[in-house]
C-alpha cells in the first residue's frame, strides 16, 4: 500500500498516458488480458529455482500452485527469479552469497510494481536471504519453503542427507565401507526433490520461518513430494492477497516476541547453529534488538523435544507425520514458553494456530515431561579471552564427556593445511588435543563456510575415537555433529585472539560455565599481537571485495554493514 492507502502497483498499471501504456503494453506481450490491470493486487513470486540448486529444483511447480491461489483470490501473480544458492556446489561457500541474494531480491521487490510477495526457498541460505530482503522492503510477504526430501533409504535403514555423509566418510577412512558402496549410498540418500531431511539448516530455517509467523502452519514439514506441499502453496497464494488487503507486513509479524518464539522453537527442535547467525542478521534488518546472549538465555529452559538426526533418530518425513512444528509449538505454548499473541500470516496469533495441534507419534515429538534431552542442552554461547565477541557450541551434537575439557592446541591456518597431514600416523595428536582451525570466518575464508567440524585424524579414527574438541571461526553444517566450538568472534582474519593461539598452548572449554579460555597471559598475547599482521585481501574487485570490506562478524549475523536496516518500498521516481 502507498501512504494514501492505494495499491502501489496502481502507480504503474493504473497510470494514464505514455507511462501507463508502457507499463501495461509490454506486460501484454506475455499474453495477459487487460483486466489484470484493473487494480487487483499484484503478487510477486520470488523463486530461487535453479538446476544448480538441487534442493530448489521443484520450486517452479510450487510457484504454479501459488499462482492458482493468487488468481483464485483475485490477485495477479508474477513469478520472478532470485539468486539460487546451492549449498552443495557453490564455492567457496553459499554463505558468501546470502547477502547478495538478499540485496538482489530486496531491489527487485522494491523496484517492481508489486503489492505483496511470496518467497519460495529451500536450500539453507535461500530462506534467510529472502526473509532478509522482505524485511528490508516491508511489503506484505509470505514464505513457502520447498519442503524436505523423502527419507533416505540405504540397505534397509533410514539415512539422513548430510548427516549420513559424515558417517559414510568416517567408515570409508576407517575401511568399513568401500568407494563403490559409497557411490551406491549417494543415490539412496537423496532420492526425491526437496531440501535435506535431517534437522539441518534448511529444515531449521523452514521451521524458523514458520515459528516467526512467516509461513502457514505445517508449511515447514510437508515433504516436497507430498501433495499437501502444493495445497499449502495454493493456500499461500490466497492468503498473500488477503495480507495485501490488510496491509499486514513483515515488520508487524517479525517482532521481538516472534524472534523469542523462534529461538525457543530452535531449541525444542534441536535446530542448527546456523539459525543463530541468520536470525541475528534478520533482526538487524527489522531493527529488532537481538543479541547472541539471547540465544543462550531464552533456550536454557527449553528441552529438546524433536527426535531428529543429527541429535536423534528420525527424519523430517517422520516429523511431518508425527504432527509437524505446530505439535512442538503447542507443547511450548502449554508450558508458557511461547508468546501466543505473536501475529502470523494467518492473521491470527501463533498460539491460536497451534492450540489444537495433535501429536501422532511421541517417539518423534516428545513431551516437556519426557523430552529427548533436558532443558539447557541446546546451543550454548561461550565467552572468554579466546572469544571476546562470543562463540557457540551445539551441546546436543557434542559428546557429554568433552563439554568440560582441557587440552593442548594443535593449530592450523586452514582446513586444507589440516587435511594435508590428518592421515599422517606420526601426527602429534591424541584424543585430548584441541584442534584449532582458523581463518575460516566471514572475512577469512571468505564467507564463513561450514568447515569447522573437520574429520578426526585417521590415527584416532583407527583407534575408535569418535569425537574430539575442535575450535573454529567458521560454521558447521546443521546436519553435522561433534564437540565443535563455532563462530568464534572476532575471527582470526579480523585480528581476533584466535589468530594468536600457538600449537602447544593450553585451552580450557567449560560449557556449563559458558567459558572458552586460552591459558596464555595478556602480556604474552600482546607480544604475539605485535608480531601478527593482517592477511592479504582475497580479491581486488567484485562481490568478494565488497563482501570482505563490509561484512560484520558472526555475533552480528554476518550481514553487510550497509545492508543493516530497511529502506521500505517507496520509489517516488518514474522510469520513463
Ligand atoms: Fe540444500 Fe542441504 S544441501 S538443504
Amino acid at each position: 500500500m502507498t501512504a494514501n492507502g492505494e495499491l502501489r502497483s496502481t502507480q504503474w498499471f493504473g497510470a494514464t498516458g505514455r507511462t501507463g501504456m508502457a507499463h501495461r503494453s509490454w506486460m501484454r506481450s506475455e499474453g495477459f488480458t487487460p483486466e489484470v490491470f484493473d487494480g487487483r493486487p499484484v503478487i510477486g513470486i520470488a523463486t530461487t529455482w535453479s538446476e544448480l540448486a538441487p534442493c530448489n529444483v521443484h520450486l517452479q511447480r510450487v510457484a504454479e500452485s501459488v499462482k492458482r491461489g493468487v488468481w483464485q483470490a483475485g490477485g495477479f501473480p508474477l513469478e520472478f527469479p532470485a539468486m539460487a544458492l546451492g549449498e552443495t556446489l557453490l564455492r567457496p561457500t553459499a554463505m558468501l552469497y546470502r547477502n547478495l541474494l538478499a540485496m538482489e531480491a530486496e531491489e527487485l521487490m522494491r523496484a517492481n510494481p508489486l503489492d505483496g510477495v511470496v518467497l519460495l526457498s529451500g536450500c539453507d541460505k535461500t530462506t534467510p536471504g529472502l526473509l532478509m530482503a522482505a524485511a528490508s522492503v516491508d511489503l506484505p510477504a509470505l514464505m513457502v519453503t520447498g519442503g524436505p526430501m523423502l527419507n533416505g533409504k540405504y540397505r534397509g535403514t533410514d539415512v539422513g542427507s548430510g548427516t549420513a555423509v559424515w558417517r559414510f566418510e568416517e567408515d570409508l577412512v576407517a575401511g568399513r565401507m568401500t568407494q563403490e558402496e559409497c557411490v551406491f549410498a549417494e543415490g539412496c540418500m537423496a532420492r526425491s526433490n526437496g531440501h535435506c531431511m535431517t534437522m539441518g539448516t534448511a529444515s531449521t530455517m523452514a521451521s524458523m520461518a514458520e515459528a516467526l509467523g512467516m509461513q502457514l502452519p505445517y508449511s515447514a514439514t510437508w515433504p516436497a513430494a507430498d501433495s499437501r506441499r502444493y495445497e499449502t502453496a495454493q493456500r499461500a497464494g490466497q492468503v498473500i492477497v488477503d495480507l495485501v488487503r490488510q496491509d499486514l507486513r513483515p515488520s508487524a509479524i517479525m517482532t521481538r516476541a516472534a524472534f523469542e518464539n523462534a529461538i525457543r522453537v530452535n531449541a525444542a527442535i534441536g535446530g542448527s547453529t546456523n539459525a543463530v547467525i541468520h536470525l541475528l542478521a534478520l533482526a538487524g534488518r527489522l531493527g529488532v534488538p537481538l543479541s547472541l546472549d539471547d540465544f543462550d538465555v531464552l533456550a536454557r529452559d527449553v528441552p529438546t523435544l524433536v527426535n531428529l538426526q543429527p541429535n536423534g533418530q528420525y527424519l523430517m518425513e517422520d516429523f511431518c507425520y508425527a504432527g509437524g512444528l505446530p505439535a512442538v509449538m503447542r507443547e511450548l505454548a502449554e508450558a508458557g514458553l511461547l508468546h501466543a499473541e505473536a501475529i502470523t500470516v494467518t492473521g491470527s496469533g501463533i498460539g491460536a494456530n497451534v492450540a489444537d495441534a495433535p501429536c501422532w507419534n511421541r517417539e518423534v515429538i516428545k513431551t516437556m515431561a519426557e523430552p529427548l534431552q533436558p532443558a539447557g542442552t541446546g546451543t550454548a554461547v561461550l565467552r572468554g579471552n579466546l572469544a571476546p565477541g562470543g562463540a557457540v557450541i551445539k551441546q546436543s551434537a557434542s559428546s557429554a564427556h568433552l563439554l568440560k575439557h582441557r587440552g593442548r592446541a594443535l593449530v592450523f591456518d586452514s582446513p586444507a593445511d589440516y587435511y594435508a597431514v590428518s592421515n599422517d600416523p606420526e601426527l602429534d595428536v591424541d584424543e585430548d588435543t584441541v584442534l584449532v582451525i582458523r581463518y575460516c570466518g566471514p572475512r577469512g575464508y571468505p564467507g564463513m563456510p561450514e568447515v569447522s567440524n573437520v574429520a578426526l585424524p585417521r590415527k584416532l579414527l583407527l583407534r575408535g575415537v569418535r569425537d574430539m574438541v575442535r575450535i573454529c571461526d567458521g560454521r558447521m553444517s546443521g546436519t553435522a555433529y561433534g564437540t565443535v566450538v563455532l563462530h568464534v568472534a572476532p575471527e582470526a582474519a579480523a585480528g581476533g585472539p584466535l589468530a594468536l593461539v600457538r600449537t602447544g598452548d593450553w585451552i580450557t572449554l567449560d560449557v556449563p560455565d559458558r567459558t572458552l579460555t586460552l591459558e596464555v597471559s595478556a602480556e604474552e598475547l600482546a607480544e604475539r599481537r605485535a608480531a601478527w599482521s593482517l592477511p592479504a585481501p582475497h580479491a581486488s574487485r567484485g562481490w568478494t571485495r565488497l563482501y570482505c570490506e563490509h561484512v560484520l562478524q558472526a555475533d552480528s549475523g554476518a550481514d553487510l554493514d550497509f545492508l543493516v536496516g530497511a529502506s521500505g518500498h517507496e520509489v517516488p521516481r518514474e522510469s520513463h
